[in-house]
């Protein structure tokens, strides 16, 4: 039986320390550079209620509950919806990180270090499936998928059924490295990132033709990086492409 990489406990303390951790390389927090964005997208429009799909432990969510009266944040992974739901139980959570080997260091992620404590009532967490969510999810007025796209087991089943939880002029905004791992999405479900007619289809072009139902871009393509720490020696530096779309029908 495959286990789901997001319900161990190396990728639980990675999450944690991405999302509540220190900052590595100059590169920003990446959950909080997302949100940042996201409410920058939403200037002037409406705030009232915000959904954060594949939200891992959470830090996107409580960051969009600065500006929005609700958010929701909903992962598959029932280890971090656990995590995120004793954050904003508890305020704080301990986790250690890998140095080397068996050796590791113990942190804690607390929500008052980035003055989030005082909103954390805003925010919900629940373990469900972003390809098929409940009735109840409904009317939003941003949806937020970061790097989610690419650890679908169908991208193409869900971009086409996500605009029946936006409002009409909604915003979805996605994010995603494009990394295209067989593991994750069986290759026959690849939506681009292959030659088709002796051209390429690369992921974007992809998301466009199945958006182009309900949706138009209304920026251009934003190349987001982050690092996720592995180790105390060895980290992931990835280049993650936030894409921006609006919906119109
Ligand atoms: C690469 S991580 C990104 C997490 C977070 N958005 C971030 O940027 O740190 C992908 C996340 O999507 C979640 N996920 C994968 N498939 C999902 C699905 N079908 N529905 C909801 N969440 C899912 C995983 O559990 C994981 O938390």
């Amino acid at each position: 039986m495959n286990i789901n990489p997001y319900e161990t406990d190396e990728l639980v303390a990675q999450y944690l320390d991405f999302h509540y951790g220190n900052s590595y390389f100059d590169v920003k927090n990446y959950p909080e550079k997302c949100a940042e964005l996201c409410l920058q997208l939403m200037a002037k429009g409406s705030k009232r209620k915000a959904l954060d799909l594949g939200c891992a432990v959470g830090r996107t969510s409580f960051e969009l509950a600065r500006e929005f009266d609700e958010v929701v944040g909903v992962d598959l992974s029932a280890r971090f919806i656990e995590c995120a739901n004793q954050l904003k139980e508890k305020g704080s959570l301990p986790y250690s990180v890998t140095d080397e080997g068996e050796l590791s260091t113990l942190h804690t992620a607390q929500l008052s270090d980035r003055q989030l404590q005082q909103i954390k009532g805003k925010v919900s967490f629940y373990q469900e499936d972003a390809c098929n969510l409940g009735a109840h999810h409904q009317d939003y007025d941003l949806i937020f998928a970061g790097n989610l796209l690419d650890r679908l087991q169908n991208p193409e089943q869900f971009l086409s059924s996500v605009h029946q939880y936006l409002s009409m002029g909604g915003i979805l905004v996605m994010s995603s490295p494009y990394t295209l791992l067989a593991e994750y999405t069986p290759r026959e479900n690849w939506i681009g990132g292959y030659r088709i007619d002796e051209k390429n289809m690369t992921v974007l072009e992809g998301i466009t033709k199945v958006l182009d139902a309900h949706f138009t871009m209304i920026n251009k393509p934003l190349d987001v990086p982050f690092v996720i720490r592995e180790t105390k020696r060895k980290f992931q530096h990835t280049i993650a492409q936030l894409t921006t779309w609006r919906r119109i029908r």
